[in-house]
C-alpha cells in the first residue's frame, strides 16, 4: 500500500523531537502536543529532499551573488507572475534569509527611529517587533475577521501623524485568517498613496489560501501601488521551509530596491542567503506544485475538523479561517484569561496553544487562542480529544 503524504505515518515523531524547535517537540517533554508555531510537521516534498541533496552531493558550494541566484531570483519571479498576475522581473526579486528578516531589511533601509508604521491589530507579533528594533514605532489599528476596508480607512486615518511614513499589512491574515479581497485592498492601498506612505505586504502565507477565496497581491492592483509597495515573501508556510531561513522581497522601485540590498549588507558579505536554501526554493516552485495542492487539499480537511470540534466547546464561535492554517477561537466563555486557559490545557490536557497576549499578536488579541493545524489528522484528533473534557469541566464550572 503506498502511504499518502499526509497521512498519520508520514509525521516522522522520531526526527520532530529532535528538530522541531519554536516552541514544538524538540522543546517540550514527551507527550505534549504542540498546536504552536506555525511549522508543519510533514517532512518536505520529495522534489524538494531529491534535488537539496544531489546539489549538495556535487560538492561545489561556492557564494552566490548578493541579490540572490539567477535561478531563485528568475524561479520566484515566474511564480509571483503565474500565481498572482503580479508583474515581476527577476531583477525585483532579492532573496533574503526569512520573511521575517526581509521585513527587518525594509525596516533598515526606510525608517529613521521615531517614523510611525501603521498595522493592523491583532497581527503576527513579528510586524510590531520589527518596527521596534528599527527604532520605528509601530502603532496599531484594531481589526477583526469583519473589519470593511472603509472601517480600517477610518481607523487609520485616525492614527496618522505628521510621523507616519508606512502602512503594513498581513495577507492573508495571521491570526485572524483573513483573506482581503481586491475591492479592500485596493481601497486601503489607494488611501495610503494618497497620504503618500509606503506599504509593506507581507504575503508569506499567500499560498495557503481556501476555495472559494483567492489571494490578491497588493503589488499586482496597479503599477502605481507596486511602485510605492514591497513585497515580503517566504517559504517556510507553503513549502515547511522554516529551518532552511529563506525568503525574498520583491520590489519593483530600482531606487528603494537599492536601498534595501544596501541596508541589507549582502554586497559586503555581512549577511546572505544560503545557496542549499535557494536551491530548495528553486526545487519547490519548479517541482512541487503538486505537493502543494495535495497539502492544501490536507489543511482544508483539518480546518473543517478543527472547527466541528470546537463547536462542542460551550460557547466557542469558530469562524474557519479563508486562509493560512492557524485558527483564532474567542474563548472568553470559558476563561477570560487566555494565558490561564492555556496553562490549564497544558497542565490537564498535554496540549499547548498560543494565547491571545500582546507579545504574540498586539493589542486586541485577548480573549483568544491561536491552534495550528499543519498536522495529521491522528495527532489533531488526539488534541481534541484530550482538551474537550477539560473544556467541558472549565464551562461546567462557570455556570
Ligand atoms: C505573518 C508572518 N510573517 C512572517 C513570518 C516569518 O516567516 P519566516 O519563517 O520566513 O521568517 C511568519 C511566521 O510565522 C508569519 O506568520
Amino acid at each position: 500500500m503506498t502511504r499518502s503524504l499526509f497521512s498519520d505515518d508520514a509525521v516522522r515523531m522520531d526526527l520532530l523531537r529532535e528538530r522541531a524547535f519554536n516552541l514544538r517537540w524538540a522543546q517540550l517533554p514527551a507527550g505534549v502536543i504542540p498546536l504552536t508555531a506555525a511549522d508543519p510537521d510533514f517532512p518536505v516534498c520529495p522534489a524538494i529532499r531529491e534535488q537539496l541533496a544531489g546539489y549538495a552531493a556535487e560538492g561545489v558550494l561556492s557564494y552566490g551573488p548578493p541579490e540572490g541566484l539567477p535561478r531563485f531570483r528568475e524561479a520566484v519571479a515566474g511564480w509571483m507572475r503565474g500565481t498572482r498576475q503580479m508583474e515581476c522581473t527577476p531583477e525585483m526579486v532579492f532573496a533574503t534569509d526569512s520573511a521575517a528578516s526581509a521585513m527587518a531589511v525594509v525596516a533598515r533601509a526606510g525608517l529613521q527611529p521615531g517614523d510611525e508604521v501603521l498595522m493592523p491589530a491583532p497581527v503576527d507579533f513579528l510586524l510590531h517587533h520589527t518596527v521596534q528594533r528599527a527604532g520605528a514605532v509601530p502603532v496599531r489599528v484594531n481589526v477583526t475577521r469583519d473589519t470593511s476596508a472603509d472601517e480600517f480607512i477610518a481607523g487609520l486615518e485616525a492614527a496618522r501623524t505628521t510621523r507616519t511614513r508606512m502602512l503594513w499589512l498581513c495577507n492573508p491574515h495571521n491570526p485572524l485568517g483573513v483573506v482581503y479581497s481586491r475591492q479592500w485592498l485596493r481601497t486601503v492601498a489607494e488611501w495610503a498613496l494618497g497620504r503618500g506612505l509606503r506599504i509593506l505586504a507581507d504575503e508569506i502565507w499567500s499560498d495557503i489560501v481556501y476555495e472559494p477565496f483567492r489571494h490578491v497581491s497588493v503589488a499586482a492592483l496597479s503599477p502605481e501601488i507596486a511602485s510605492s509597495t514591497v513585497t515580503v515573501y517566504g517559504f517556510s508556510k507553503n513549502f515547511a521551509l522554516a529551518g532552511l531561513r529563506i525568503g525574498c522581497i520583491v520590489c519593483s522601485d530600482p531606487e528603494w530596491r537599492k536601498e534595501i540590498v544596501t541596508a541589507s549588507d549582502a554586497e559586503s558579505t555581512v549577511y546572505g542567503t544560503s545557496v542549499l536554501s535557494q536551491v530548495a526554493v528553486i526545487a519547490a516552485l519548479h517541482d512541487g506544485r503538486e505537493w502543494l495542492g495535495q497539502f492544501i487539499q490536507h489543511l482544508k480537511c483539518q480546518r473543517d475538523y478543527v472547527v466541528q470540534r470546537l463547536s462542542h466547546w460551550p460557547g466557542i464561535d469558530a469562524k474557519p479561517p479563508q486562509g493560512t492554517y492557524v485558527i483564532f477561537p474567542g474563548i472568553t466563555s470559558l476563561d477570560d484569561d487566555a494565558e490561564r486557559l492555556c496553562d490549564r490545557l497544558r497542565e490537564q490536557a498535554r496540549v499547548v496553544l498560543v494565547p491571545g497576549a500582546p507579545r504574540w499578536f498586539g493589542a486586541g488579541s485577548a480573549g483568544h487562542v491561536r491552534i495550528c493545524f499543519a498536522t495529521s489528522r491522528g495527532i489533531l484528533q488526539e488534541a481534541f480529544d484530550r482538551m474537550e473534557p477539560v473544556v467541558r469541566e472549565l464551562a461546567a464550572s462557570r455556570r
